[in-house]
């Protein structure tokens, strides 16, 4: 098997994994003394290891199923009337869009959406791109930190200089960031920040964080209204029900796992590996690369070959036979009137999984 989709959904060291079930045999030992006396501290030693980890303080960190999730949160916290105008990028991941729409329905809300160019030479362009989709009516961008369609990075910081003197609220979706992207999450100043840990952080399934300002935590509540209600940010998203919340609990397991790895080494082979493979793909299919490398990092979205009409159907059948003929694993999408696949870079890929999907594409 040729697995390059650690983007949507990758393995987990089975070291988290034994992490995890040991927090789970813990639970079921006394499971009324673990909900009620041992897990509010077993979390809030969670969220200051990932804090420290995230350059922030556990205060300004609460622990969420994933990205999705903390997007609601946000979003159906938020204080809107009627005109408002909400700034998304086209490319936002497709919950995010349909929270957005929801929302915009029930409210009576303006979605404007930032025109992300695709191929492009700079980061710039996305700047721009959202910029211009800005206007005086705008209350709340959400920026997606790298794109789940185009992988690409987007200069964050940039857009949340501009927003602040603005007065404009910044949510930022790094659904993909942690472990791939180094995060200062205080010295960035977005008002909230989202990150799944279960990604590219090694985390088990189910494990994200929100960030949030100060000023952006205030009013904010978490997706489930549960036994905290009104008890402040972080402290009502620590119990949203009677749930397994042993996969949070591993996250430390994580970042030792990282740690042990060396995170600058995790980082500089995956975007090394991945950066090979692109180079790889694009000679063998002869396509040219849709951005500068530097724009990517342990995943690249890059054009099939051939100029067919691109559908979803198409893309669907594309990777349905990656997979049925070849045991490779690899989004195919359709958009832009081309199909694109995104490959995903780990450690435990080998550039022989690349050189499969060349051939398997455009045999020799
Ligand atoms: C940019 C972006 N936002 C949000 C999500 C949703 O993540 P989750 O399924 O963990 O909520 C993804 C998933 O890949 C994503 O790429």
């Amino acid at each position: 098997m040729h697995f390059l989709n650690h983007g949507s959904f990758g393995a987990t060291p089975k070291y988290v994994l034994t992490a995890q079930d040991a927090w789970r045999a813990r639970l079921e030992r006394q499971p009324v003394r673990f909900m009620s006396s041992e897990l509010p501290d077993a979390l809030r030693a969670t969220r200051e290891r990932l804090a420290a980890f995230l350059a922030t303080s556990a205060e300004r960190l609460a622990l969420v199923e994933n990205a999705t999730d903390a997007v609601n949160a946000v979003l159906r916290s938020f204080a809107w009337r009627s005109g408002d105008e909400i700034v998304l990028a086209d490319h936002a991941y497709l919950a995010v869009r349909h929270t957005v729409s929801f929302l915009a329905q029930r409210h009576g809300l303006v979605v404007k959406l930032a025109q992300i160019p695709f191929p492009l030479s700079g980061g710039q362009a996305i700047t721009d791109a959202y910029c211009e989709a800005i206007t005086a009516r705008t209350r709340l961008v959400i920026v997606d930190h790298i794109f789940s369609t185009l992988a690409l990075q987007t200069p964050v910081a940039d857009i949340v200089a501009f927003c602040q003197p603005l007065g404009v609220r910044v949510l930022v979706d790094g659904a993909h960031a942690p472990g791939l992207l180094p995060l200062q999450l205080d010295a960035l100043g977005a008002d909230w920040y989202t990150g799944n840990c279960h990604k590219w952080l090694l985390a088990p399934k189910g494990c994200a964080f929100l960030y949030a300002s100060p000023t952006a935590a205030a009013s904010l509540h978490p997706t489930v209204i549960s036994n905290f209600h009104e008890q402040g940010f972080p402290r009502e998203f620590d119990w949203q029900g009677t749930r397994d919340y042993s996969g949070w609990l591993a996250i430390p397991a994580a970042l030792d796992f990282l740690g042990a790895f060396g995170i600058e080494r995790y980082r500089s082979v995956l975007c090394q590996q991945a950066s090979a493979a692109a180079r790889l793909l694009s000679e063998h299919w002869q396509t040219a690369l849709p951005a500068p490398m530097e724009l990517f990092s342990a995943m690249v979205t890059l054009a099939l070959p051939g100029d067919p009409e691109a559908s979803d159907e198409m893309a669907r059948r594309w990777h349905d036979r990656l997979w049925q003929q070849h045991r490779i694993e690899v989004p195919v999408l359709a958009f832009k009137q081309r199909l694109w696949v995104r490959i995903s870079a780990q450690i435990y890929n080998e550039l022989p999984d690349y050189e499969a999907l060349a051939r398997a594409v455009r045999p020799d």
